[in-house]
């Protein structure tokens, strides 16, 4: 597999993300999907996608404890682009047991809590949303933070036994706003307001000027940590 990702990351080396998106659609048709977190990136990608293949599929993971504002986004998206995002959620027998052990809002208890809560929130029912698939198409960019350096176009997935696609690695912070502004993609009303980076409510806060993207993603935690374990490396 490591020979294939290879091949695909020299031959796509200057590609634009359309051309990118082009080929895995029509590859991988059936077989590969978008996961959404109605980021900007996860946007930008839809767009492309939903020009490329109406078809293709874009699912979301509602932890359930979103911002009012991400659940708007979903429906705006449904009507902008004519499709339907899945929804995934978690089990709520998990969910339940995991509250009555830990609390409600355990993730500010310590680290284990947190990744405890991420697990049933956000990982386990994406490893539903894997069946049948053989591409995970991903808005990580390069620049987002000291995790996401090393990241390459096409990965192996060695933990799902998938192939990771991130169209959008090269792009700048700058370049995913000016494709939103010409395409008047829809996006997240947070964004107006200091949050560049969205994850969970409880998990997410405005950032001050000169504060780093991600910044107020679980902020009380190391830099080195902030990751939900989506993106192991
Ligand atoms: S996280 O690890 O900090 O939560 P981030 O919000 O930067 O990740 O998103 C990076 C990529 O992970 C997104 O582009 C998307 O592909 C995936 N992702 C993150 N959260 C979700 C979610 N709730 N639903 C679906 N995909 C998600
Ligand atoms: Fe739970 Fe916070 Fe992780 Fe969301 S980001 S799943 S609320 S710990």
């Amino acid at each position: 597999m490591t020979e294939i990702v290879n091949q695909l990351n020299s031959k796509f080396q200057n590609a634009t993300p359309e051309e990118v998106l082009a080929f895995f659609l029509n590859e991988y048709k059936g077989k590969i999907a978008l996961s959404s977190s109605l980021s900007i990136e996860d946007q930008v990608l839809t767009d492309l996608i939903v020009k490329i293949d109406k078809s293709a599929r874009i699912f979301t993971l509602d932890t359930g404890r979103l911002f009012p504002e991400t659940y708007s986004l979903i429906d705006k998206t449904n009507i902008r682009y004519g499709i339907q995002l899945e929804v995934k959620f978690p089990d709520y027998q998990e969910v339940e047991k995991m509250v009555k052990a830990e609390g409600i809002n355990l993730f500010y208890a310590g680290i284990e809590q947190r990744k405890l809560c991420c697990k049933v929130r956000k990982l386990d029912p994406l490893k539903r949303a894997f069946e049948g698939l053989e591409v995970w198409i991903c808005g990580l960019r390069r620049e987002q933070s000291v995790t996401r350096q090393n990241i390459q176009l096409v990965e192996w997935d060695e933990a799902n036994g998938l192939i990771k696609l991130n169209p959008l690695i090269d792009f700048t912070e700058q370049q995913v706003w000016d494709y939103i502004k010409t395409n008047s993609v829809p996006y997240n009303k947070l964004h107006d307001k200091g949050f560049p980076s969205i994850g969970c409510q409880p998990c997410t806060r405005a950032i001050e000027s000169g504060e780093d993207i991600r910044a107020g993603r679980w902020w009380w935690e190391n830099p080195e940590q902030k990751e939900c374990g989506l993106h192991k490396r």
